[in-house]
């Protein structure tokens, strides 16, 4: 196994996303958090199951970035949670100072890695990672929309009495409240949504949809949801790994594309050995299209006060 994984932040997301990548024998993983004892302690138990999962693939605890060097995939889930009393501007700044020393090690030791961003606000915190390193903007891509359609495909599946199976669907736009679910592209066995479910319900599986992540952490009460944000992250990771050239919606920096320009945000792209090999445009309605630019343009303001307070 000759493949490097380097997972940044072991809590929930972060270790189950290694232990998809290292049952699934895609590649060794380096799962490294600041907390003395956990990244080991999780590291050496999937080692541990490693003869049962029956795989190959070898999983190394770290405190520091050393065992990281030459990682050829990089995910990013460290950061807070939100807390009581602290708004969504607070853990912004938080966050990015993480994200930012995160970056500047990673990509100092891995300077051929795809860099995925778990950590939230996450179409912010992907563009923090791209400033920060330096990287080509096709090698650093956000974690967000492969989430928000598995939601939506579950919701359509659970409604329609169906397997999840051959529900496919595209959430386009933030990972948040300004995300862009299209019903258009939804399918049931490749019959369109809209003509198994009626439009009301659809709507109220959007809604459901844009509030996923709340609606877990009001069930949970302390913490937010980690099977589906590191399922949605370990195939992202693969997708890189085995150069499969998935299409898949992700955040991705824009340069003109659906009119938006130098800011990241989610759309269908491909994703393969070289991170996000292309940009897929569709021809979107007046409506979409207004709905995914305010949502492209909520991501840059918040890089914008980022910026402020960096250089205040
Ligand atoms: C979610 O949507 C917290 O972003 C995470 O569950």
């Amino acid at each position: 196994m000759n493949r490097k994984v380097t997972v940044v932040g072991a809590g929930n997301v972060g270790a189950t996303t290694a232990q998809l990548i290292a049952e699934k024998g895609v590649a060794d993983v380096v799962l490294v958090d600041i907390l003395d004892g956990i990244p080991q302690g999780k590291s050496l138990d999937m080692t541990e199951a490693a003869p049962v999962w029956n795989t190959s693939a070898r999983v190394f605890g770290a405190n520091d970035y050393g065992p990281t060097e030459g990682s050829d995939v990089v995910v990013v889930t460290a950061g807070l949670a939100r807390k009581p009393g602290m708004s969504r501007d607070d853990l912004l700044h938080a966050n990015a100072r993480i994200v930012r020393a995160v970056a500047s090690e990673v990509g100092k030791r891995s300077p051929e890695a795809v860099i995925i961003v778990v950590s939230n606000p996450m179409d912010v915190m992907t563009q923090v990672v791209f400033q920060e390193t330096g990287f080509p903007a096709r090698r650093v891509v956000g974690m967000g929309g492969v989430l928000d359609s598995a939601r939506f495909r579950a919701f359509v599946a659970m409604e329609a009495g169906v397997s999840a199976r051959d529900v496919s669907a595209l959430v386009m736009g933030g990972h948040g409240d300004s995300m862009v679910p299209l019903p258009r592209y939804t399918m049931v066995g490749g019959i369109p949504v809209t003509e198994i479910l009626d439009k009301a319900r659809v709507q109220e599986l959007i809604e459901r949809t844009r509030n996923g992540g709340a609606e877990i952490v009001g069930l949970l009460k302390s913490g937010s949801a980690y099977y589906a944000p590191a399922a949605a992250s370990a195939e992202m990771a693969e997708a890189v790994l085995r150069d499969e050239k998935r299409v898949l919606p992700c955040a991705a920096y824009l340069e003109g594309q659906y009119g938006v320009t130098g800011v990241y945000s989610g759309v269908p792209v491909k994703l393969g050995a070289g991170g996000v090999e292309a940009i897929l445009e569709l021809k979107l309605s007046d409506e979409e299209l207004k709905a995914f630019q305010a949502s492209a343009r909520a991501v840059q303001e918040a890089v914008s006060k980022l910026g402020e307070s960096k250089s205040a």
